[in-house]
């Protein structure tokens, strides 16, 4: 198991470029078996839960290929919707497929998905949504068994808006005869780049960005050559890198439309954060400041994939800082190793309560979430001395070589096997 060795101190300084976001690629994919022509999408990062995609699909029948950042999905050879138990519980994105399975084949089959490090992730408003399109649901020996042979177009209402559910009624209700609509639908960015991908395949989908989503059906889709949207969790995460080491970064490409809440608060700690043609970029202030409060929240809230990271930020901030986490039950897992470096934070229920310290030391911690995980190389930065982040396959599963990316900056990170 792969761990980093970091030592803290180096402020960041120069430019990047943030790869193609993982939670837009991983809907993409699935919505390439959309039509039997092949896909292409570019700037794709390579990083574990993709490549587990793809071999679902293969497993599927598809016909995969990956390099330099491109990716090809063949699906004309698609055979069969029963998806493999093993890859399934590896990633819980393979539940994304059930929509476009529906679609193409009118059924599928995905193993039950199990709870995951940060929360229990039930899939029931997936499933909700689908009954109302007319798919009929059973579940029986680990597995949930859709037959979509009497689909229709209908009126979906989600009780939450779920990013996840949105994306799969989208997908199931594309090649449907008439006009489908989501109330309460997820307004993510990933969401906005899926309808912008199917309607570059000929789709018919408005909508997307509001709370309510009309997905007009067509019949067929066509191949198309695709370039998703910046990573907006991994730009945030290389600000606050820079932010916590006392920086002055660029982030080209990076698209701060899609981080209002995280450039809000960076900024109300005291970050100058400008915005021009090159990019994104981050000047730290001597010493950052407590912010008042951080509620994570769909959409265009404060969003829980940048939580963690924002406690790390926190801990040396002057003040006093309170962090609630709503989304997801399980997402304080780094807070024990935080402290262990010397942090002030207290738990009670669903919040953090966070005062700042005047200097973190390196120390011996272990990643058990992805973001929990990027948490921790960012205390680690800022901290005095050396530290050592175990488990970092967690970090791998959404930062294509963070390290790579880090030692770009300039920090003293290494990677050991
Ligand atoms: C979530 C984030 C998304 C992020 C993604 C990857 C939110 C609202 N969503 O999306 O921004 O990109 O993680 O880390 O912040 N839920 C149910 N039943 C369901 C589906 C979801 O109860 O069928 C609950 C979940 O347990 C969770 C909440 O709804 O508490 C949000 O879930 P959802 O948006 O579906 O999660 P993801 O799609 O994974």
């Amino acid at each position: 198991m792969d761990r980093f060795f970091i030592r803290g101190g180096k402020k960041l300084s120069g430019s990047i470029r943030v790869h193609g976001a993982k939670n837009a690629v991983l809907p993409l994919l699935a919505a390439s078996i959309l039509t039997d022509d092949p896909v292409v999408l570019t700037d794709v990062p390579d990083l574990k839960d993709i490549r587990a995609m793809m071999e679902i699909l293969e497993k599927l029948g598809c016909r995969c290929t990956f390099g330099d950042g491109t990716v090809q999905v063949r699906s004309h050879t698609l055979q069969n919707g029963d998806m493999p138990e093993k890859l399934c519980k590896q990633i819980r994105s393979s539940v994304f497929l059930l929509g476009p399975l529906l679609s193409r084949l009118r059924n599928a089959q995905v193993p039950y998905p199990g709870g995951c490090e940060i929360g229990l992730r039930p899939i029931d408003l997936h499933l909700k949504g689908l009954k109302t399109l007319g798919v009929e649901i059973e579940e029986s020996g680990g597995k949930i068994f859709c037959d979509g042979r009497n689909m229709h177009a209908g009126d979906v209402y989600l009780d939450y808006p779920s990013v996840g559910a949105t994306e799969n009624v989208m997908m199931a209700s594309v090649l449907l005869q008439g006009v489908t609509t989501i109330h309460n639908a997820a307004r993510e960015p990933e969401i906005l780049d899926l309808q912008r991908f199917i309607n570059k395949m000929g789709g018919s989908v408005k909508g997307a960005g509001t709370q309510v989503i009309r997905i007009e059906g067509v019949e067929k889709l066509h191949g198309i050559t695709y370039h998703p949207i910046p990573d907006r969790i991994v730009a945030g995460t290389l600000l606050s890198a820079a932010a916590i080491t006392g920086g002055d970064i660029l982030l080209k490409g990076a698209r701060s439309g899609d981080m209002v809440p995280v450039i809000a608060k960076l900024r109300e700690m005291g970050c100058d954060v400008r915005r021009d043609d090159k990019g994104l970029a981050l000047r730290a202030p001597q010493k950052l400041h407590a912010v008042g409060e951080i509620q994570t929240q769909p959409h265009p809230g404060f969003p829980t994939d940048m939580q963690s990271q924002m406690v790390s930020l926190c801990t040396l901030a002057e003040g006093c800082s309170l962090v609630t986490e709503n989304v997801f039950e399980n997402r304080f897992t780094h807070v024990g190793d935080l402290n262990a470096m010397g942090a002030k934070i207290r738990i009670s229920g669903r919040t953090a309560i966070i005062r700042g310290v005047g200097s973190l030391a390196g120390g011996h911690v272990t990643a058990r979430d992805l973001r929990g995980g990027a948490a921790l190389v960012l205390a680690a930065l800022a901290a005095k001395g050396v530290s050592v982040v175990d488990r970092v396959e967690y970090i791998d599963r959404g930062y294509e070589k963070m390290e790579e990316m880090l030692l770009t900056l300039g920090a003293d990170v290494m990677r050991i096997q």
